[in-house]
C-alpha cells in the first residue's frame, strides 16, 4: 500500500467529472487500498478519486469514528437511486483544509455501486454515512462543499480560498505517491 498526495482546492483535477470504471481490475483494487490508507492517514471519513488525482468514478468511505456500527466501504460507479428527507450539518473536506460550513442534503439515500470484486450492491444510508457518501459523490461530479455554502459564507472565506488555491495550483494534477 502507498500514500497518495491529496489534491487541494485549486488543483484542476478536483473540478473534473469522473468517468465510470470499465473493469474492476487489480489496479483498481490497489487504488482503493491506497485511497483507504491515505484517508486514514489524513483522518478523513471519505475520499473520492479526484482528491488523489484520479478521474475514475470511485470513492471510499469509513465513518466509524462517528458511527462505530458502520463498516469501511468502497463504492465503484456509485449511483444514487433515491433520496428522502433533508438535514443540515457542518462539513469539512480534506481538499479544503480548515474550511467548514453548513451543507443541506437529503437525510437518507439509496445507492447502487460495484464493490471491489466487481459485484453490484445496493444499500440505504442515513446519518453521517449518507452525508459523507453524498459529499464524495459531489467530488465525483467536480463539486465542492463551498458550492453549497451561501453567498455570505463564501464571501467571508474569500481570502482563505485564494490562499488555498495558490497552493493547489502548484500540485501536479495526476496521481502522486508521497
Ligand atoms: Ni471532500
Amino acid at each position: 500500500m502507498a500514500l497518495l498526495e491529496i489534491k487541494k482546492f485549486g488543483c484542476p483535477t478536483l473540478r473534473k467529472k469522473a468517468t465510470p470504471v470499465q473493469d474492476v481490475t487489480d489496479e483498481v483494487r490497489q487504488l482503493v487500498a491506497d485511497m483507504f490508507e491515505t484517508m486514514y492517514e489524513a483522518e478523513g471519513v471519505g475520499l473520492a478519486a479526484q482528491q488523489v488525482g484520479f478521474t475514475e468514478r470511485l470513492l471510499v468511505l469509513d465513518v466509524r469514528p462517528r458511527d462505530p456500527m458502520s463498516e469501511p466501504l468502497a463504492f465503484i460507479n456509485p449511483e444514487i437511486l433515491w433520496t428522502e428527507g433533508e438535514c443540515v450539518g457542518e462539513e469539512g473536506c480534506l481538499s479544503l483544509p480548515e474550511i467548514v460550513g453548513d451543507v443541506k442534503r437529503p437525510a437518507q439515500v439509496q445507492v447502487r455501486a460495484l464493490n471491489e470484486n466487481g459485484s453490484v450492491f445496493e444499500m440505504t444510508l442515513d446519518g453521517i454515512a449518507a452525508k459523507a457518501l453524498q459529499h464524495e459523490i459531489d467530488h465525483l461530479n467536480g463539486v465542492l462543499i463551498i458550492e453549497h455554502f451561501n453567498a455570505i459564507k463564501r464571501n467571508l472565506l474569500r481570502g482563505q480560498l485564494r490562499k488555498l488555491q495558490r497552493e493547489g495550483k502548484k500540485q501536479a494534477p495526476g496521481l502522486t505517491y508521497v
